[in-house]
Formats: structure tokens, C-alpha cells, sequence
């Protein structure tokens, strides 16, 4: 009992602490605001609304029987590429200064969270650049034990084959790592054999040699207007000011600067989830969701509603899922039972998109932060390292016994409670009507031609040529 008592008073007496001063010591807060954009732990993601820790909602239903269990899923956690790890190479220059303002007094950093940022080196293995990490991996194979555990009728019903379970990959190392990690916890001591597409991946990259999507959206200026419209707003600049003053100095560090320690913190976190990142003290959580709601805009725009060719590209994994679950419905023989894609954000964020999942009202904008804290539009929660989308189906028996088919979806192993459906459990025949047209209308040769109606009929392959130059020039 006193236990209790003491504790209540610690969190009393912390929150008055916290009211006082701001900045307690991060290394000491047990509660930190972890949610760090496209750089956010599996582990810890907001999407995780069944909790962490191994926990998931994914789990057999009582009176169904699991037929199929299909998923896309967003390569592990990573390490900084070559061209990150240069540019956060320099942080040990702010890290000398802030440690000279600490010495100096002039700094507001806790004594523990000055002392771990003067102990720290820049350690990413340039050897792993770009490459998953060993969180990344075990990340994976968890989830892949998890899915097996959740749906064992699935998976032991039948011997592994290449023609009951569908493992692919992007030609990258950090997809291909994270399938091979996610197999062997889904079948230990089994060879499985991995599909890829290799350079020209019209179902997982679809977004690939798409120019209508590189031309108007991932290499189009106007894309990152919104995230940097507010990134110029006095509030935005509050927060540069307070860091920099919190660190001890007289002048407003840079916008690139306090980016770049929230990038180390971030990718820290991910690449160890056991770990407090001293840079993550730099920030309050009022701080960090700031900078989180300019990476969702960003990506909201590059791949989310902001605009119509992202859900447009998304369609080829909803028309490979409609149709493998049109097969199971129809019970045509010798489906597999398992379909697991690894591939990346752009590719789950507009999968999602297709799916109209996160589609917030208002749309968030780079001026509306204050009333968009609760929109669902967050990648923390929809892209973490990790993310997947499951979808399962399922043939349960009603309560005169007939067959019902229903069809559950999961997001980071959540149920996603789409609308139309009873607590996360649709029928297929809702599922059907509501995904089947995207399916039969999916032409991403179309699209990426610039010849869908919603893209403007005016777009010409000229003008998106030389829309690709002028970035390719200005990115080099
Ligand atoms: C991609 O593959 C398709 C057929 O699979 C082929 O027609 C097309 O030319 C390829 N595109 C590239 C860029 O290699
Ligand atoms: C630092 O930024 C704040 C907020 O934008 C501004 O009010 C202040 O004048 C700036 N300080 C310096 C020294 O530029
Ligand atoms: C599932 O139900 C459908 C429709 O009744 C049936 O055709 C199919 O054979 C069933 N599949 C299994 C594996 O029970
Ligand atoms: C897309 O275009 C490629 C090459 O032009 C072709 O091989 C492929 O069949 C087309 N795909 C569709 C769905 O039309």
C-alpha cells in the first residue's frame, strides 16, 4: 500500500516539477513521448493500440476458421543511408558545444541528460548504412512468431511449400533481410523460398519508374510546400528558440541543426529500442510533436491524400488481395494460405490511401496544427519501421450454420475498425463492394502515363521530364 502512496506522490510531486520547470530530466522520464514519425519504433508505434510488448489483437475468432492471411509489410528498422550519416556526422560539433554551455552554466539540460550527450559518439556502422539493423531483424522475426502463434491452424495444418506460402521482397537488402527474419520466426528450421521482382516491381514498387508520380509528386518542389510553409511559422520557430535557449545559447541554432538531433534521437531509439538517446533530451514532447506534424505533412502530400496519384498507385496491392480472396471465396483449390510482401513506406502509406484509411476532415495544413492533435493521419502510428497491414479471411459459421465469409484487417496487428464493419469483423460481401472496383479499375500504366482523369488530362510526358531534370539537377 504505501508503495502505492509513494508512487502517487512521486507523480504528483513530478508534475509540479514539470509545471516549474519544463525540461526534467529525460533520461529519468518513464513515460517519453516516443512517437518519431517514419523513424518510429515497431515497438512503440501509436498504431500498436493493442499494446506493446509482443502484445497483438491478431488471434483466431471463435466459429471461423482462418483460410488465408495476407500482409504488406514496411522493412524493419534501419540505420542512417551514406548520405544521412554524413550530414549527422556533424552533430558532434553541437554536441562539443552544448557541452561547453553545460560547463559554462549557461545551459538547462538535467545533470544525467548532460553528462549522456558528453559521453556520446557518433556510432552507426557505416558498414550497416542503409542496411537493416539487428533491432530491424529481431523486430521482424517476432512478428513473424507472433503470426504464426495467433493463426497456428494456418501454418502447421500443412508442411511448408512455395505454393501454400508466398514470401517477396523488393530488390533491396533491408526488405529481403526483413523477409528472411519475419520467415524464420513464422517457420523455424524451415527453408523458405523468397520471390522478387527485382528493378521493375509493379506490385511492391509500383511507385518505380511511375513519371507521373516522380514527375508531379516525389520530385515535384510544390510537394514539400506545405511541410515547409510550416516549418516558417512563428511557432515553429518558438520551439528552435526555446531548444536553443534550453541549451544555453544566445543565438537561434538552426532549423537543420535541431532536425538533425531529432534525427539521431529518433533513429537511435529505433535501432535500439532498450536505449535513451541523449539527443531526445534536447526536446519536450510538446517539441516533438511539432516536428512529427512536419514529416506527416510531408508524407501526407509525397504519399498520403494530399494528392490523387498516391491512392492511385496503391491499387496493385488491392487488386493482388481482392483477387486472392475472390479465389478463397469461390473456394478454388490450392490458394496459399500465407501471401507476406516486404517492401517500404511509400508503398504501404498508399495501400492505405487506396484503402481510405487515416482520411482526415479537415485535412491536416500547414495551418491548422492546433486542431488536428487527434487526426489519424500520423506516421508514427501508420508508417513506423516495421508497419504492416494484414489482412485475414475467414469462413465462420453462422448461427443457422451456414457459411459466413468475413474478412478482418489489422494495422501494426490492431484491428482497424473500418467503418461498415462490426468491431473490425466485415463480411466479404461489404469488403467486396467496397474494394473489388479499385481492384478492376487498377491501372497503374495509366496513371503513371499521366492519363487518369483525376490527373489532369493536360499533363504531358514532356513537361514531366523536364519537371524530373530540373529536381534531379537540383538534387545533386
Ligand atoms: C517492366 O516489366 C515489363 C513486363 O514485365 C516490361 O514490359 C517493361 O518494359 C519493364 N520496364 C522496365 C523499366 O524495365
Ligand atoms: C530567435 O528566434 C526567436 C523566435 O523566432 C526570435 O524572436 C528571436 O529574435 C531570435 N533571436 C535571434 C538572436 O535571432
Ligand atoms: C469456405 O466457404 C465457402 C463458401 O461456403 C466454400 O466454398 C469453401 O469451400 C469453404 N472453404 C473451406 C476451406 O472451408
Ligand atoms: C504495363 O505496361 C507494360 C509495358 O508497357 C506491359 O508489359 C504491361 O502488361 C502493362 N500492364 C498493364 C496492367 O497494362
Amino acid at each position: 500500500m504505501w508503495r502505492v502512496v509513494v508512487v502517487v506522490w512521486a507523480v504528483v510531486l513530478g508534475r509540479l516539477a514539470a509545471a516549474a520547470t519544463p525540461y526534467v530530466c529525460y533520461a529519468s522520464d518513464q513515460d517519453p513521448y516516443l512517437q518519431f514519425g517514419t523513424r518510429t519504433a515497431y515497438e512503440f508505434s501509436a498504431g500498436r493500440t493493442a499494446g506493446p510488448a509482443g502484445q497483438s489483437d491478431v488471434r483466431g475468432i471463435p466459429g471461423c476458421k482462418p483460410l488465408m492471411v495476407w500482409m504488406v509489410a514496411r522493412h524493419g528498422a534501419r540505420n542512417p543511408n551514406g548520405a544521412e550519416a554524413d550530414r549527422l556526422r556533424q552533430i558532434t560539433k553541437l554536441r562539443d558545444e552544448i557541452n561547453r554551455n553545460y560547463e559554462e552554466r549557461n545551459s538547462k539540460l538535467c545533470p544525467t541528460d548532460a553528462q549522456n550527450l558528453q559521453q556520446w559518439q557518433f556510432t552507426f556502422n557505416s558498414a550497416e548504412e542503409d542496411g537493416i539493423s539487428q533491432q530491424g531483424r529481431e523486430d521482424m522475426n517476432l512478428m513473424g512468431k507472433r503470426v504464426r502463434t495467433k493463426f497456428e491452424e494456418l501454418f502447421s495444418a500443412q508442411e511448408y511449400s512455395e505454393q501454400s506460402y508466398v514470401f517477396k521482397h523488393t530488390n533491396t537488402q533491408r526488405a529481403k533481410i526483413s523477409a528472411e527474419s519475419f520467415a524464420e520466426g513464422l517457420f523455424p528450421s524451415t527453408q523458405v523460398r523468397f520471390q522478387t521482382n527485382g528493378n521493375n516491381d509493379t506490385l511492391l514498387k509500383s511507385y518505380q519508374n511511375c513519371l507521373a508520380w516522380e514527375g508531379l509528386v516525389d520530385g515535384n518542389p510544390e510537394t514539400l510546400k506545405p511541410m515547409e510553409k510550416f516549418l516558417g511559422l512563428p511557432e515553429f520557430n518558438r520551439m528552435v528558440y526555446e531548444v536553443s535557449q534550453r541549451l544555453g545559447f544566445r543565438y537561434n541554432l538552426t532549423q537543420d541543426t535541431i532536425l538533425y538531433a531529432y534525427d539521431i534521437c529518433r533513429y537511435e531509439k529505433a535501432n535500439n529500442i532498450k536505449i535513451v538517446s541523449p539527443w531526445c533530451a534536447l526536446f519536450t514532447p510538446d517539441d516533438l510533436k511539432l516536428i512529427e506534424y512536419a514529416e506527416d505533412l510531408r508524407f501526407y502530400h509525397n504519399t498520403g491524400y494530399g494528392n490523387s496519384i498516391n491512392s492511385r498507385i496503391g491499387c496493385p496491392l488491392v487488386k493482388d488481395m481482392m483477387y486472392r480472396f475472390r479465389n478463397v471465396a469461390n473456394g478454388v483449390e490450392d490458394q496459399p494460405s500465407g501471401v507476406f510482401y516486404f517492401t517500404h513506406l511509400t508503398s504501404v502509406m498508399t495501400l492505405l490511401a487506396r484503402l481510405g484509411v487515416a482520411n482526415d476532415q479537415p485535412a491536416p495544413s500547414y495551418n491548422n496544427y492546433a486542431s488536428q492533435t487527434r487526426r489519424q493521419w500520423k506516421t508514427s502510428a501508420l508508417a513506423p519501421f516495421g508497419s504492416n497491414l494484414m489482412a485475414v479471411f475467414f469462413n465462420c459459421t453462422g448461427s443457422s450454420g451456414s457459411v459466413e465469409q468475413k474478412v478482418v484487417f489489422y494495422l501494426q496487428e490492431s484491428v482497424l475498425p473500418l467503418p461498415g464493419c462490426d468491431a473490425g469483423l466485415c463480411t466479404w460481401d461489404f469488403v467486396r463492394e467496397q474494394f473489388m472496383p479499385l481492384a478492376d479499375e487498377c491501372n497503374v500504366n495509366r496513371t503513371c502515363a499521366g492519363k487518369d482523369a483525376a490527373a489532369h488530362a493536360t499533363l504531358s510526358i514532356a513537361a514531366l521530364i523536364i519537371s524530373l531534370v530540373a529536381t534531379l539537377v537540383s538534387r545533386f
